[in-house]
């Protein structure tokens, strides 16, 4: 195998067009040599939130543009690609199919590996861009649409031991920002306004907190944000409330993380180095960060999170599963299709809907 590999990696499973080249070796070191991020944040903000057929448009409409910059930037040409990586999964089909396309068409035309990579993994290694981790180690995933904690093994084994049962944070965060009024309803906004705000004016339910494990849930907070904000009327209470509930959020996370610590060690009882990963986009929150952080000292654990752009989806994460993928004898497979839901771990039983047994 060649020391160095040079991946292109592609990422359009929601609302960012991303590509990136990034440059691995044998001993785990990586280099960014370029992260191209196109994101459609404008084009939906009208409507409240991801519109698919929009979003895929937005998609077919800069693909070659991101792709071509990413390329440009890198300083390298596409003789020097060894392999392409592309998310194919989950996310919105008619958006993972335009990245697929581009990403399939390259690889066939530079006669190099196609790699379709789950987003979640991407996630997943994130961290081991910036910093080589030692497995396995205990990842916390916070995006938009999932929130676990896993027990990372080793690359390809991944067992997860809590999920939402409802919504997954970052939703939470991007609903509570548009019930606040925000133009954009992202959680950047959220952590904007709690900095103005008083963190204990509301009192918000906590559900599930000393409930099934591990496992979260976020929709009663949601609900509750929701009918106490319909009596707000003034931009301070609004940000007493976005302090409130990012505290609650806090609150549930430190509890929570607590009990998946004490479940990985069970699984893992003779450790040398407990390493406890954050990633997804909810990761880039500053309060958050802060609140693991101290969590983590208190228990012994090594908190490592990747730095804030690569926290947030980006194509850097996905050309570096690519790599690992590759370099751990993975088979290339050109006929991989999108798909919508695709769990890290498959063995996992779904946690979502009525009759749900906590
Ligand atoms: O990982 P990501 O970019 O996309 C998914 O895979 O879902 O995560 C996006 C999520 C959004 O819900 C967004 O509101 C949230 O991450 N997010 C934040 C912050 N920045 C992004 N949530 C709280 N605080 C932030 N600073
Ligand atoms: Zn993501």
């Amino acid at each position: 195998m060649k020391k160095n590999l040079i991946f292109l990696g592609i990422e359009t499973s929601c609302d960012e067009t991303a590509a990136s080249i990034v440059m691995g070796d044998k001993s785990g070191n990586a280099k960014i040599l370029s992260n191209v991020v196109s994101s459609q944040i404008e084009i939906h903000k009208k409507f409240g939130g991801v519109v698919p057929n929009l979003a895929s448009k937005a998609h077919s409409e800069m693909i070659d543009i991101v792709i071509k910059r990413a390329i440009k930037k890198s300083k390298i040409s596409f003789k020097d690609i060894d392999g392409v990586a592309t998310t194919s999964g989950p996310g919105l089909l008619v958006c993972l199919m335009v990245g697929m396309t581009a990403g399939k068409t390259i690889s066939n035309f530079i006669k190099k590996p196609f790699y379709g990579i789950n987003h979640l993994e991407g996630h997943a290694l994130s961290a081991g861009i910036s910093q080589k981790i030692s497995y396995p180690y205990l990842l916390l995933l916070i995006s938009g649409g999932h929130t676990q904690f896993l027990s990372i093994n080793k690359f390809g084994d991944y067992k997860r031991i809590g999920t939402t049962i409802d919504d997954a944070v970052g939703e939470a965060f991007d609903k509570v920002a548009k019930m606040l009024g925000a133009e954009i309803p992202n959680g950047k906004i959220i952590e904007k306004m709690s900095s103005k705000g008083n963190s204990k004016k509301y009192n918000l339910p906590k559900p599930i907190l000393y409930k099934s494990g591990c496992n979260l849930s976020f929709a009663g907070l949601k609900t509750a944000v929701m009918l106490q904000t319909k009596k707000i009327k003034d931009y301070k209470s609004k940000c007493d409330m976005a302090a409130s509930f990012q505290e609650t959020i806090n609150q549930i996370l430190k509890i929570k993380t607590a009990k998946a610590m004490e479940i990985f060690l069970g699984l893992h009882p003779i450790l040398k180095h407990k390493n406890f990963v954050v990633a997804g986009g909810v990761a880039s929150n500053k309060s958050i960060r802060n609140n693991l952080l101290k969590l983590s000292k208190s228990k012994g654990f090594n908190i490592i999170f990747p730095p804030v752009k690569l926290c947030t989806d980006n194509a850097a994460m996905i050309a570096w599963a690519g790599i690992k993928n590759h370099q751990n004898g993975k088979r290339s497979n050109i006929n991989i299709e999108s798909t919508a839901r695709w769990p890290l771990d498959p063995k996992a039983p779904f946690m979502k809907g009525p009759g749900l047994k906590l």
